[in-house]
């Protein structure tokens, strides 16, 4: 007798929740339900495409003012071409200390990103290369195409490979940074030794 009734409050109970589901599910299609934490849908800056009374286009999303550079930014003025090439050669130079730290930094920066092609030792043997891909030159025997040995390559050319990349090579401007790339020039160098 009592099981039954066990069974019937938990049946009614059961009902009663299915029943309140889909009475207030139906009540406003729009409505999200109720919010957790609603401040971090309602929050009190404007969003980017919000209008916005306190500038004088009233919109939130504003022009940065000319000649602003974001937090953090390092200028590279040289363009994606020879001429950029060859001026970098001569104007830029490492921006970081010569430490044993940052060479063994630049190790390992270059055996996750170079090595796949350039091969642990620079001689333009790596897997990928095994499995099909444009051999590049090696840093210390090669000749680039751009002219020269790559064992003259000067510290503005690599970074200027590593930022834009060339031909077959993608640019490493977005995985590595550029005190990154100083540390992998730092290695490339240590290679175009060997
Ligand atoms: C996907 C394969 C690949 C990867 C990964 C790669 N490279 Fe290259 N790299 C090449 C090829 C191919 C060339 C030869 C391109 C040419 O001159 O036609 C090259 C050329 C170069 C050169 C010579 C550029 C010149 O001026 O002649 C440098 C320096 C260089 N790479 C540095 C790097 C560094 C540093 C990294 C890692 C951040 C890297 N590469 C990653 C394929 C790669």
């Amino acid at each position: 007798m009592l099981a039954m009734n066990k069974f019937r409050i938990l049946g009614t109970i059961v009902i009663i929740i299915a029943a309140s589901i889909v009475v207030t599910s139906c009540k406003d299609k729009r409505s999200t339900g109720w919010e957790y934490a609603p401040n971090m849908y309602e929050h009190i800056a404007y969003d980017p495409d919000q209008k916005n009374p306190n500038f004088k286009d009233g919109k939130t999303a504003q022009v940065p003012p000319a000649g602003t550079i974001p937090v953090g930014f390092v200028k590279f003025d040289y363009p994606n071409n020879k001429d950029g090439y060859e001026k970098a050669s001569v104007e830029v130079k490492t921006m970081i200390a010569q430490t044993q730290q940052n060479f063994k930094d630049g190790k390992i920066l270059f055996e996750h990103f170079c090595s796949p092609c350039h091969g642990k030792g620079g001689q333009g043997d790596g897997l990928v290369v095994q499995h099909g891909y444009p051999a590049p030159p090696s840093y210390s025997k090669g000749q680039s195409s751009r002219g020269g040995a790559m064992k003259d390559l000067t510290d503005g050319k690599i970074y200027h490979t590593i930022t834009y990349g060339v031909n077959a090579m993608g640019s490493y401007a977005s995985q590595l940074a550029p005190e990154e790339r100083w540390k992998v020039i730092m290695y490339v160098h240590h290679l175009q030794t060997l």
